[in-house]
């Protein structure tokens, strides 16, 4: 049977949703799906459709048959997000640099080998950013050294681009020109990573949930530092608690766990010492306990509204007045003070309500990015991206967020990147039927935002 036009299969009412579902986070981990029905439902949809499908029945059977392995790779590609760049998150390179490479240097010293690991590496920009700093920091203390730099992924495109080392823009975004220079050849295809840094590190495919850990085949074991940043916050908690202890199995004595801001919650994984490296919090392998204890570490993104430990909303300025009787009202009171003193173009003055909806963690989109607007009208740019970045880490896919971004870059004179926001922007809202309200957006619908963000992305922010 033909399939129907994407728009129109409804894979959320058909009966076998639920157990395709719950078949693709079991083989993924990517428990983030659970809450994110629509997305899941909209991604299955299109690859239905690639294949002729009509109904989930039909693609399950796809899935068990002969082709089944190279279709679940397809889909994978789709469910994965693989946001990366070169250095990221700079104070993680600077702690290397001058804490955990030197003291590997000193333990490992008989030894002379380091074995590093970036697992779900994406693209590959964390292990090339670590091969740049070995050669660029410590080629002479390390001549003579045995290096392994490994990056793994489960998703084969991303693991592609990784062994091309051939980078766009954004990429590399934080680099200077210098840096480019240096680590890059431009080529007409985009910055083709320079050989002696690409040729130090290796890829291969490799699943955190379902494939072996240690994995001494692939070059998991014995090893000195893992870095696992922004990959298990899609997991949930208890796929969390078994990597970590398949982590603890797969590091050297002394080893280091290396993980971001948002997958650490209250309580360190078992086994292992938090080492505090110039306000870095990483750990550092040591006794394994008897038992492992019950609590561990939060945030699996969906079990709760809030990601913990992401960058704090912008501080009010000014206290709230006294007077408000509830924080209700308070809310309410700023949200019509701010639209009415927006509306006048009074942004000075709005500026203390919009302060303080966004030290609300529950303002709702709309009154956060009209917020947004008066931090970017009194030029307050480093909060607004804080705040938008925020909204981005909660919703890759939030429209607005990336439209507002792309004003935000061009006020900063900021073109190309402006630019590519305004193409995010665009991207999403033509997937969305044309007449759909832009979730955040009063009375735009999405063909009406795509429609505005091409204009922008074509000509720049300032027609
Ligand atoms: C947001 S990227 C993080 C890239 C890099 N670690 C960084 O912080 O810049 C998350 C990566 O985790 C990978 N990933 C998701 N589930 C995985 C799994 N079960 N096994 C291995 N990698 C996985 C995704 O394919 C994606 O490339």
């Amino acid at each position: 049977m033909k399939a129907k036009a994407k728009a129109e299969i409804d894979l959320l009412a058909d009966p076998l949703f639920p157990e395709l579902k719950a078949r693709v986070i079991k083989k993924t981990g990517l428990a983030y799906y659970h809450d994110k029905e629509n997305d899941l439902a909209r991604i299955l949809a299109a690859r239905l459709e690639s294949l002729g499908y009509a109904d989930c029945a039909a693609y399950a059977a796809h899935l068990d048959g002969k082709e089944g392995g190279g279709e679940m790779d397809e889909l994978i590609s789709e469910l994965t997000i693989g946001e990366t760049y070169f250095f990221r998150h700079p104070e993680v390179f600077t702690a290397l640099r001058k804490h955990i490479i030197p003291e590997i240097l000193q333990r490992n010293a008989a030894r002379k080998s380091l074995s590093v690991w970036s697992a779900g590496c994406s693209s590959g920009a964390e292990a090339h950013s670590v091969s740049i700093l070995l050669s660029r920091e410590f080629s002479s203390a390390m001549a003579g050294w045995k290096t392994s730099i490994i990056g793994t992924d489960i998703d084969k495109k991303f693991l592609a681009q990784a062994k091309s080392g051939l980078y766009q823009d954004w990429a590399i975004r934080t680099t200077s020109e210098g840096e480019r220079a240096a680590y890059f050849e431009r080529t007409p295809k985009g910055w083709q990573l320079r050989p002696k840094f690409r040729e130090a590190v290796s890829f291969a495919c490799h699943n955190l949930i379902e494939d072996a850990l240690p994995n001494p085949d692939l070059g998991l074991a014995d090893l000195d530092i893992i870095f696992c940043r922004n990959v298990a916050i899609y997991f949930s908690r208890e796929q969390i608690r078994r990597l970590m202890d398949r982590f603890y199995d797969s590091l050297r004595e002394g080893g280091w766990l290396v993980t971001g801001p948002a997958e650490i919650g209250a309580d360190r994984p078992s086994g292992f010492n938090p080492v505090d490296l110039d306000g870095l919090i990483v750990f550092q392998k040591g006794e394994r306990p008897a038992r492992a204890p019950d609590t561990f570490w939060a945030p699996v993104y969906d079990l709760s509204d809030e990601p913990l430990l992401l960058p704090a909303w912008p501080s009010p300025v000014e206290e709230p007045q006294a007077g408000m009787d509830t924080e209700a009202q308070e809310q309410e009171d700023d949200a019509s003070l701010l639209e009415r003193l927006s509306e006048r173009g009074q942004w000075l003055a709005a500026q203390a309500p919009a302060r303080r909806i966004l030290a609300q963690t529950d303002a709702g989109l709309e009154l956060t990015l009209k917020a947004v607007q008066v931090l970017v009208e009194i030029g307050d740019f480093a909060q607004a991206e804080q705040v938008l970045k925020r909204l981005l880490f909660i919703d890759r896919k939030c429209q607005m967020a990336y439209y507002h971004l792309g004003i935000l870059l061009s006020c900063q004179g900021d073109e190309k990147m402006a630019r590519k926001a305004f193409r995010n922007a665009y991207d999403l809202a033509a997937q969305r039927p044309v007449g759909e309200a832009v979730p955040g957006a009063e009375g735009l619908t999405a063909g009406k935002l795509a429609a505005m963000a091409k204009l922008r992305a074509l000509h720049g922010a300032g027609e």
